[in-house]
């Protein structure tokens, strides 16, 4: 009985220490995607160390916020069409951006064969998405940046453009 007891509380235990944090990544499992490092502070020409236009729009646009460093992971379903820089995903989520320090992680989804862009806030797996217009967490923010720069992201993927 006491076995019993003690292994309950550590099942108990152990769930409740994996569960810190990790509740709401469910990209833990996906493979990582190529989009990846240190958002650079304000001010950085990172095309003079050998970054392109949208990611120079990128950090002038997220380097306010100060978001640490930044992850991303495709969902299984999109790994294979992100690998031939495909212009068509399949539907549902194609993958996610993490900044863990600010709690936050971007992502895309295609529904209907167009993409939805949100953010949600890691520990509460809730959209802080904004509403108001050119805010830098808006979803039209995130369109305008992903479909444009003459097409360089590839299906609205913009990690594995090189
Ligand atoms: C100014 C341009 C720009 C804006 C605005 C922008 N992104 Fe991105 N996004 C990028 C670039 C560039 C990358 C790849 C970064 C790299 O190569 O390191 C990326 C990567 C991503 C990824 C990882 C998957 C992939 O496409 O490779 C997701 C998910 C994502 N963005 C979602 C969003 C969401 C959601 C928003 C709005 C809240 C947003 N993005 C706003 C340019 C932008």
């Amino acid at each position: 009985m006491r076995k019993v007891l003690f292994y309950t509380l550590f099942a108990v235990m152990f769930i409740g220490f994996t569960g810190v944090g990790s509740a709401n990544e469910f990209w833990a499992k996906w493979p990582a995607g190529k989009a990846k490092g240190p958002m650079p502070p304000c001010g950085v020409n990172v095309i003079a160390l050998g970054g392109d236009d949208i990611l120079q729009a990128t950090v002038d646009i997220y380097c306010g916020v100060n978001p640490g460093n930044y992850k991303s992971y495709i969902h299984p379903k999109a790994y294979a069409t992100y690998k031939v820089k495909g212009g068509k995903y399949p539907e549902g989520m194609l993958g996610v951006l993490v900044f863990k320090k600010i709690d936050a992680v971007f992502t895309t989804e295609i529904k209907n064969g167009k993409p939805i862009y949100d953010v949600l806030q890691i520990s509460t797996g809730k959209s802080i998405a904004a509403s108001d217009a050119g805010h830098p967490l808006n979803p039209k923010t995130c369109e305008k940046c992903h479909a444009s720069f003459e097409g360089v992201c590839k299906g609205y993927a913009c990690g594995n453009r090189f």
